[in-house]
């Protein structure tokens, strides 16, 4: 039996991240798991959708000091505060983890043995700049000073933001650190662990040979290769992260943990560890079942294009490394970047949309989440990077869920209800050229749609999932019900059933894409297993909205696995409530609508 594990990027702690991180990697991966639960109900396949926050590295230590809070509980309010808007927008994880949890620390120490062991890791001396004023080694990009090429004053270490070179912090001239501003700052050695990548690099170009990843994922592992791997450093001078054990590196280590990039893929694994510990299961059901060495398991990792070498590459040695059967990836969905009108969306300049924002401008409507996320996946940075503006939005949202789809339950059902009252009005059995033709049609998208969903070809699935409501709608316009019904009562009845079951058909078709106003439509007819919710909802957020409702991989599974239908409610208020122009108007001035 096939098992699907699906893990997204787990986001960086600090902050609230914006629009173009929840469309590049978290929803994507919450679409696909969702198509895969629901599939699931057909071909019995399991699914475990897993990701975390990213806690560790300097900027957190840097942050939380900057507001003098312990580290560790300033970890803890952006996780809790990350983890409710992620609920809020549907994203159905069975579990979202932490990298400073302590089964990442047992895991990353794990692998760091392992790896020893291999002979794979090597001990070198670094020279660094360090600040007594800090008292601490200052990573490159918090040096600042003159730059030696072009005289701009505040030159990073890393790279020159006046004329664009590429430095090291002692080429800078008056060097100072850019925490503290001091400029009492001098060189010091620091031993650290080299995981030995060159190494490795025969045994990752045969496993990458051999996967059947999307050409932007393998055109960016190869690149990579070809250049040479180097010899990566896995150690910092700080005092958050998983430390390295002295009793396993010795004493020059006791005071330095491990890389956040070492540890963070880690977390996948730990944090499926903790999923199985949170419910009291033992080892069994997150190793054996899921990571280590179980070949039903179908691993696809989603992230932005940022991390591919860290997927394709970094982390993959480090499993490969350890000579442990860990899992590896199969599939590797990666996204370019959405834009904010062409420009870059940016945590720090504050260009674009929150995601806690985005959630706050519909909160008035209860399936406002869905609006974001139908338009995120309508515009999926899947070949190209993608511009997001206030028009499109409103014109995505508009016309397809309340026009397209949105119209056709309110039309469909309302005049049922006029002429049949709750009843779904029964079917004659004698079927006419065109609703075959109608049923072909449906046929032919389920199929597709279904492909695409199962390459996790985002805007494809949207656009297939579009033409099934467009198809309804076609329907409705030629069949004219309110027409026929005046001559041929049991023809309008055998019209109307068959376009509320479509009706169903969009919920279930929708969910991934849509989930709450997918469950607002299966409420609507009361023989149907209501959505139930997956997880518990963070701090009395809307539950995650899971449909019981297996995938309609075809009309015959459809009609398999669906109760009789014989009542319905009219829906209360609109399905959909349209954006207006003032709203946008309003949007375009407050978030600005060019680009920056
Ligand atoms: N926090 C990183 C980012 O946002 C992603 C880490 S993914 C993992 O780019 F694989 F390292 F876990
Ligand atoms: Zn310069």
């Amino acid at each position: 039996m096939k098992k699907h594990l699906i893990t997204s990027a787990i986001p960086y702690v600090n902050g609230v991240k914006h629009l173009g991180n929840l469309v590049g990697s978290m929803l994507p991966a919450d679409v696909y798991a969702r198509f895969r639960r629901q599939l699931g109900q057909l071909d019995g396949s399991e699914t475990l959708f897993i990701c975390g926050t990213d806690d560790h590295g300097t900027p957190v230590e840097i942050a939380a000091q900057k507001e003098n809070t312990p580290v560790a509980a300033f970890v803890q309010h952006w996780h809790d505060f990350q983890a409710d808007i992620y609920t809020r927008f549907g994203l159905s994880f069975d579990h979202f983890g932490s990298s400073s949890s302590p089964q990442n620390r047992i895991l990353t120490q794990h692998f760091a043995q392992k790896l020893k062991d291999a002979g794979l890791i090597d001990v070198r001396t670094q020279t660094m700049l360090y600040s007594k004023a800090d008292g601490r080694f200052l990573p490159d990009r918090y040096v600042e000073g003159t730059c030696p090429k072009c005289g701009f004053g505040k030159a990073r270490g890393d790279q020159c933001d006046g004329c664009g070179s590429v430095l090291d912090p002692t080429d800078l001239i008056e060097p100072y650190s850019s925490i503290s501003g001091s400029k009492d700052l001098e060189l010091r050695d620091s031993k650290h662990l080299y995981l030995k990548q060159s190494q490795l690099v025969d045994k990752l170009r045969t496993w990458i040979d051999a996967q059947n990843w999307p050409n932007l994922s393998k055109s960016i592992a190869y690149k990579w290769l070809d250049e040479g791997l180097e010899d990566r450093g896995i150690t910092r001078d700080i005092k958050w992260g998983v430390p390295v054990p002295p009793e396993v590196f010795g004493d020059d280590f006791a005071d330095k943990v491990f890389y956040v990039w070492f540890d963070a893929p880690i977390a996948y694994i730990a944090a499926t560890k903790e999923w199985a510990d949170k419910q009291g299961l033992d080892d069994s059901a997150w190793k054996d079942e899921w990571w280590f060495g179980n070949p039903d398991v179908q691993y696809t990792e989603f992230m932005g294009k940022d991390n591919v070498y860290f997927h394709t590459l970094s982390f993959p040695a480090t499993l490969i490394g350890s000579g442990e059967p860990w899992k590896k990836v199969d599939t590797l969905k990666s996204f370019n970047w959405l834009t904010y009108y062409g420009g870059k969306f940016s945590t720090s300049m504050g260009v674009g949309i929150f995601t806690d924002t985005a959630l706050e401008l519909l909160a008035d409507i209860d399936n406002g989440p869905d609006y974001w996320r139908y338009y995120l996946i309508a515009r999926a940075p899947e070949s190209d990077d993608s511009a997001f503006m206030w028009p499109d939005f409103q014109a995505v949202v508009n016309k397809d869920l309340a026009d397209v789809l949105g119209n056709f339950v309110n039309r469909t059902l309302q005049f049922t209800h006029k002429n049949f009252g709750n009843s779904v009005p029964a079917s004659s059995g004698n079927y006419t050229e065109a609703d075959q033709a109608c049923a072909t049609r449906l046929n032919d998208i389920l199929t597709r749609y279904t492909a695409h969903m199962e390459n996790a070809e985002m805007r494809r699935s949207q656009e297939a999932l579009r033409e099934l409501w467009v198809a309804g709608n076609e329907y409705l316009a030629e069949q004219e019900p309110w027409k026929v019904i005046k001559t041929d009562k049991e023809r309008a009845a055998t019209i109307l059933n068959l376009a509320i079951h479509m009706i169903v058909l969009y919920a279930r078709a929708m969910a991934p894409i849509c989930p709450f106003s997918a469950a607002k439509i299966i409420a609507l007819f009361p023989e149907l297993p209501a959505p139930t919710s997956m997880v518990p909802a963070a701090k009395g957020t809307p539950a995650h909205i899971n449909t019981p409702w297996a995938w309609p991989r075809s009309l015959k599974d459809f009609h398999a696995t669906l109760p009789s239908l014989t009542t319905f409610q009219l829906p209360e208020g609109v399905l959909f409530p349209k954006i207006a122009d003032e709203q946008i108007a309003d949007w375009e001035s407050r978030f600005g609508n060019q680009k920056v």
